[in-house]
């Protein structure tokens, strides 16, 4: 009897696996724990299917039970906390978004970038890469694409060859959070200068890390503008 309870156990377990997978390749994933193993899965071969995972990102809808862990303010600048760092292949991460906070203009260093509402609303502003030549001395604003407003559960996507941007919460009364993938995991970006065009190397930090508490000494020695 013991036997066929534990057989029937491996079973219902192996049951549940398969169907797990199957919801995962259809791009439909109900908790944030399946979101991630379910991106992990999308992220283990060499070929990454965006398309896919930005259906997985879309497909998660939000549970404050299930990130709050992670959402972190800082009541001066919105603040990036690290979620998972996918094998070395993506960093996930849940960025918290005071009143008014807002992002510089940067560059995503070649990398993939989605990014969803968990909370809130957020503004995204994009624009065209600067039409001046690097190392010269002349100068150009720079030139706004669009602007969308992106709303709870909400999700976009941008890379480099999509131009630049800027994100902010532009609520005077709620806070914001959002949830960000980036693949592959970058340190260092540019930000860009939008009345002149200049752009500068900036190094991406994190507030937290898993949910542990901030780390102080990150943060004190954080550039003053980074994504
Ligand atoms: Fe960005």
């Amino acid at each position: 009897m013991e036997i066929c309870n534990r057989e029937s156990r491996l079973y219902a377990s192996c049951h549940e696996k398969i169907h797990r997978e199957e919801t995962f390749r259809q791009g439909k994933v109900s908790t944030l724990r399946e979101l991630i193993d379910a991106l992990h899965d999308a992220f283990k071969t060499d070929h990454v299917d965006i398309d896919h995972v930005q259906d997985l990102m879309a497909s998660y809808k939000s549970n404050p039970l299930e990130w709050k862990k992670y959402a972190k303010f800082d009541r001066y600048r919105y603040t990036r906390n690290l979620v998972d760092e996918g094998n070395g292949r993506f960093n996930l991460m849940v960025l918290c978004w005071g009143e008014g906070h807002g992002s510089a203009i940067h560059d995503h260093a070649n990398a993939h970038c989605v990014m969803k509402v968990l909370q809130g609303e957020l503004c995204e502003t994009r624009y065209a890469w600067p039409s001046v030549s690097e190392g010269s001395d002349d100068t150009k604003e720079l030139e706004e694409l669009e602007r969308n407003t992106l709303r709870l559960n909400d999700i976009c996507y941008i890379n480099d060859s999509l131009g630049l941007h800027r994100v902010e919460n532009p609520s005077t009364m709620n806070p914001a959070v959002s949830l960000h993938l980036y693949s592959p995991p970058f340190e260092t970006c540019s930000v860009f200068n939008k009345q002149t065009g200049r752009k500068t190397s900036c190094k991406v930090t994190f507030w937290s890390k898993y949910g542990e508490k901030r780390n102080r000494e990150i943060q004190n020695t954080r550039d003053p503008e980074d994504n």
